[in-house]
């Protein structure tokens, strides 16, 4: 699924074949010979000969099409010419497909939008595509001020397809289960994520194709500005689903879960070889990209925000930037319009983000009978760093002090201001030492009352309170008015105690006081941040003999909420936050809630009886789906393994495969891992960790599936050979399960293969670390955390 490729599908009963192209980051040169570089623009004149009865598309628009004169039934279709651009947004495609068009709306019908797919029967399911994406690309042009230039953009739907789309300039693919969405199958969350992931590859346009990363090692201002803007676009599509801030925390925890790992990396990384390419397409690049980004959008102010991205994009249209590029048009604007002090530039602050790996603590200690509070920061850590291998690196970790310019805000329980995200204080880069030495000794004035920090959580970094401030904080939360304080930071508080008590830097006693407030809490996030976190200890628990007494609590814990979303009734009116509802769902039946259990068996019973229509509801279909496999027998999953080979909608395709994972019978989850591999597989490669992602989830299935990666390295190095990076990924996904000595001893054997190692080192430490710090955790609090569920 790289360079210029096969693709193929069935239609009544005979193979279909279609060519496509995958060129990021380095495989154009695989196609034709190039300079295959981001800064080596130029533009393209490409030229396809296919048979006469098959479409062929490119970057641009068909100039003409002339049939060959040797060979009848042959055809040359020729494209025009491109803008300037860089090889590896080049892209063509010949196929069979149908089309479905449309105009954008405004500019005078200017921009002719196509979305592309197999067969007419799959018609249906391209609609929401086709009314989206020009929605979008209007939106962009508003909110950037600058033309879409190219006169068409096509979407295509690949059936084989690696990633989950590329954003070619004027013809962006896609895999079907990222652009279809079929009504009254599809749930809601599929539709957010196609909606995310067109806006993503719309944002591109701008970001990344008019304007291009000089280097691969400023690879942000692609991914991380698409997966910001697309945060806005969603918003704009559809403001109801509260993206913007749901996906804002979403992008935050992930960072601050996967930044705080030793084996992390700076946004801005170094890259001299093309495998190392592969290796940046990962969350530091994506998601703490745009978290920087929204924190930057939060200080500077929108205002100012839209008018700097304007004035970057259009100097450096057509042409190559840097990350001071950016720093720089922003900068004259925000000084411009006086929002960022004149003595202070951009890339001072945003240096200490980008070039630096991980993210600080912010510890705020008061003085009570002063009526202060002193504030420091130090990078927060899981643990402590490693010795690293190199001995340069070493010594320059060792010398190493880390410091942020942090924008800090903050609001109190008398000030009571959760709107202004604005930098109560001046930026600084206060250093842990400095900080108490400042010169009146207190920062931040206050009455006896909370403080929380970080207002809507704009920037990356955890706070940890005095003890005094914390029992402040939860009686706020346990007390009538708790929704004072903003459902974000409601969030944060939850996420920042629990993972400080994972970490022993406070103790369960006080993170699992803070969370019985959630008895009263009916919002998504702080749920989300709650669950989140339980994940992993659930995952460990789970394996112990206290796994009742877990059980037992979270199930107390759910209970009213679970009530709240009436449970697995269908909503069809969609009264309830449908996410939110799901998650809670899924939780449920997940630790056996009777109730939950209950009606997802029934709901199969049902799915399993009827002769029409799938009479289970869109939005359980997952929970009733893993549920059903769960609990139920051998037939079950045959039967639903038939659902899947029948299937013709790529989002129940997914649903059922990760499904089939789900059951806790060995010899079915055998036969399930070999059918991944097995020759003719009617498992497609692209869904190959889909399918080992939830084998590995489900407690036995790890087992097996870690049997036959050690039994089978070879064959799974061949099966996914050049993308190593997903056989790597792998060993991450197995250490979320390992808490033993045994455990781990596997794993450094299985992480310390040659061929893993060349590509992937980074993926093999996480991988190792995960397993260490699960290994700590078990040995050193989970009987505290036990303890603490007694009480
Ligand atoms: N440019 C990437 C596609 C890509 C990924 C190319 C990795 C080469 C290596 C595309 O814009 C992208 O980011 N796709 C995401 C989807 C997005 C919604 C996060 C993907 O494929 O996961
Ligand atoms: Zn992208």
């Amino acid at each position: 699924m790289s360079g210029y490729y096969v693709s193929s599908y069935v239609k009544k009963k005979a193979v279909k074949y279609l060519s496509i192209t995958q060129f990021e980051p380095t495989d154009a040169r695989a196609a034709f010979p190039c300079f295959d570089e981001p800064d080596f623009k130029a533009t393209f004149n490409i030229t396809l000969g296919h048979c006469s009865y098959l479409n062929a598309l490119s970057n641009m628009p068909l100039k003409e099409r002339i049939p060959m004169l040797k060979h009848e039934g042959w055809t040359w279709s020729m494209f025009e010419t491109t803008e300037l651009m860089p090889t590896y947004l080049v892209a063509f495609s010949v196929n069979d497909f149908q089309g479905y068009a449309k105009h954008t709306s405004c500019n005078q019908k200017r921009v002719k939008f196509t979305t592309w797919a197999r067969e007419a029967s799959i018609r249906e399911q391209l609609k929401y595509a086709t009314e989206i994406g020009p929605r979008l690309l209007n939106y962009y042009e508003q909110l950037f001020d600058i033309k879409y230039p190219l006169p068409k953009m096509d979407q295509l739907a690949v059936p084989d397809f690696s990633a989950g789309a590329m954003e070619n300039w004027g013809l962006i693919t896609y895999r079907e289960a990222a652009l279809f969405y079929a009504p009254d199958v599809s749930s809601e969350a599929d539709k957010q994520r196609v909606t995310n992931i067109i806006a993503h590859e719309l944002a591109h346009q701008w970001f990344g194709n008019l304007v291009t990363m000089s280097w691969w090692d400023d690879l942000w201002l692609n991914e991380g500005f698409a997966t910001y803007i697309a945060t806005l676009g969603m918003e704009k599509m559809c403001c109801k689903w509260n993206a913007y801030e749901e996906e804002s925390l979403d992008n935050m925890l992930a960072i601050l879960s996967t930044d705080a790992y030793c084996s992390t990396r700076p946004i801005h990384q170094p890259v001299t070889t093309a495998n190392q390419i592969g290796g940046l397409f990962d969350p530091i690049t994506y998601r703490k990209g745009a978290v920087i980004i929204r924190m930057m959008h939060m200080f500077i102010g929108d205002m100012a925000f839209r008018l700097g991205l304007n004035n970057y994009l259009e100097r450096h249209a057509y042409g190559n930037a840097k990350q001071e590029d950016l720093w720089q048009a922003l900068t004259q604007i925000a000084h411009d319009h006086s929002s960022l002090p004149k003595d202070l530039c951009l890339q001072t602050i945003m240096d200490s983000w980008t070039l630096q790996k991980g993210y600080p603590l912010i510890k705020v200690r008061r003085h009570y009978a002063n009526k202060c509070a002193v504030i420091s920061q130090s990078r927060f850590q899981l643990q402590p760093e490693q010795q690293p291998s190199a001995r340069q690196d070493q010594l320059f970790e060792q010398k190493r002090q880390y410091c942020w310019f942090v924008p800090i805000s903050y609001t109190s329980e008398l000030a009571h201001n959760f709107n202004s995200t604005a930098p109560s204080r001046k930026f600084g880069c206060v250093a842990r030492q400095k900080a108490s030495r400042c010169r009146c000794g207190c920062v931040i004035c206050l009455e006896n009352e909370w403080i929380i920090l970080n207002v809507q959580l704009t920037a990356p970094y955890r706070v940890d309170y005095d003890s005094c401030n914390w029992r402040l904080l939860i009686d706020a939360l346990k007390g009538l008015d708790f929704q004072q304080i903003h459902v974000l930071n409601r969030a944060q508080l939850i996420d920042d105690a629990m993972t400080l008590a994972w970490t022993g830097q406070r103790s369960y006693a006080l993170a699992l006081e803070l969370l019985s407030y959630l008895s009263q809490e009916r919002e998504y996030m702080p749920w989300r941040a709650a669950l989140d976190q339980f994940l992993p200890i659930y995952r460990i628990v789970r394996q112990t003999d206290q796994y009742e007494i877990f059980q037992k609590f979270m199930l107390c814990l759910i209970e009213p909420i679970y009530k709240q979303l009436e449970g697995m009734r269908e909503d069809s009116k969609q009264r309830h936050h449908v996410v939110h509802k799901t998650l809670i769902a899924s939780w449920a039946c997940r630790l056996q809630h009777a109730d939950c259990v209950k009606s997802a068996m029934d709901y199969w019973q049902q799915l399993i009886s009827a002769r029409a229509a799938n009479p289970v509801p869109p939005d359980l279909r997952a929970v009733v789906y893993c549920t059903a496999m769960r609990n139920g027998k051998a037939k079950d999953w045959q039967l639903m393994w038939e659902l899947y080979c029948n299937s013709t909608v790529a989002s129940e395709q997914r649903l059922m495969l990760q499904a089939l994972g789900c059951t806790p019978k060995e010899c079915l989850l055998q036969r399930y891992v070999q059918l991944i591999f097995s020759r003719k597989s009617l498992i497609r490669k692209q869904d190959a960790l889909l399918v080992l992602g939830s084998i590995i989830r489900n407690e036995i299935g790890y087992r097996i599936a870690k049997q036959y990666y050690m039994q089978h390295f070879q064959l799974l190095y061949k099966y996914f050979w050049p993308n190593i990076r997903e056989l790597a990924s792998l060993l991450v996904h197995f250490s979320q399960q390992m808490s033993t000595e045994q455990e781990l001893q596997q794993l450094t054997v299985l992480s310390s293969s040659r061929l893993l190692q060349r590509h992937t080192s980074r993926s093999c430490q996480r991988a190792l670390e995960q397993a260490e710090l699960n290994l700590a955790w078990r040995k050193e609090r989970l009987l505290q955390f036990i303890g603490c569920l007694n009480t």
